[in-house]
């Protein structure tokens, strides 16, 4: 009996690996199968590859500022979460793009290299390969700083993946986020006497020493009329008054 079990448990395996990397969805190919005493388990192999998936990105951001860290992936799923809720998609797919967005971001790491890292843990977490795809063309297409790439792609995952991460863009958390990234980078918060700027490419959008607060007009500002769905467009409203808000409060203050 036991050896029996042991064999189904195997072969469960065996078929998962398998259909997962051909993309194939039948029922006892999405589930791994547990037997103990007295009882049969049955464990979707999804949440397996999520918390797989999830301990690696989280251990992968440990070193990035509080701004890009574990908790704005949290918040990017919960912003998702409700994106997906009326705009629909292929939760699997949002999930995993989320999960992974920052990890090739080349403001941290080696963009090249951590790519071909994420690719690579996916493929061994048996992420079908048109999956697989997806999430990479949605990672490589995310960030802001690709507006200046000339490449493109859409897709409704794409769509609710970037208005995700851009509503933790806005707002309060917006606002917090931004002077953590100027703090980490050793910047002035104000400096009136530097000018906004529009910037001719990513690499000199990335290595600008400006002052935070012209990050507002620089992008903050802007996510609003670039949202793409229409629950993200509802939802950034709100943030963008705040960040409004905050900005004459703060102009008030250094005017009196
Ligand atoms: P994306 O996530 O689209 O790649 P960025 O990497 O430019 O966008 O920025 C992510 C967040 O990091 C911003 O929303 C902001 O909080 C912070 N950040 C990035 N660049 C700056 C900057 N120059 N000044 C202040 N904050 C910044
Ligand atoms: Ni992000």
């Amino acid at each position: 009996m036991a050896k029996s079990r042991a064999y189904f448990v195997l072969c469960s395996l065996f078929t998962n690996i398998f259909c997962q990397n051909t993309g194939c969805n039948e029922w006892f190919n999405t589930c791994f199968f547990i037997f103990t005493s007295n009882q049969f388990i049955s464990i979707p192999m999804q949440n397996l590859t999520i918390t797989n998936i999830t301990s690696w990105a989280k251990e992968k951001l440990q070193s990035v500022d509080a701004g890009h860290d574990w908790w704005h992936i949290k918040r990017t799923l919960t912003n998702a979460k409700k994106l997906h809720q009326t705009e629909g998609g292929d939760w699997h797919v949002i999930e995993l793009a989320v999960l992974l967005h920052d990890v090739p971001d080349p403001k941290f790491f080696d963009e090249e290299k951590m790519l071909v890292e994420v690719e690579q843990k996916m493929e061994s977490e048996g992420v079908s390969l048109s999956k697989c795809e997806h999430v990479m063309q949605i990672i490589k297409h995310l960030s802001f700083s690709k507006q200046w790439s000339g490449k493109a792609f859409d897709s409704l995952e794409f769509r609710i993946v970037q208005d995700a991460d851009r509503l933790d863009a806005i707002g309060a958390i917006g606002i917090a986020r931004a002077f953590s990234y100027g703090g980490h980078k050793g910047r002035d918060f104000y400096d009136p006497e530097v000018p906004v700027q529009k910037y001719a490419n990513a690499e000199a959008y990335r290595k600008s020493d400006a002052p935070t607060i012209n990050h507002f007009y620089e992008k903050l500002l802007l996510l609003k009329d670039l949202m793409k769905t229409d629950s993200g467009k509802t939802m950034a409203q709100q943030r963008h008054d705040y960040m409004e808000g905050f900005l004459k409060q703060f102009y008030s203050e250094v005017e009196q």
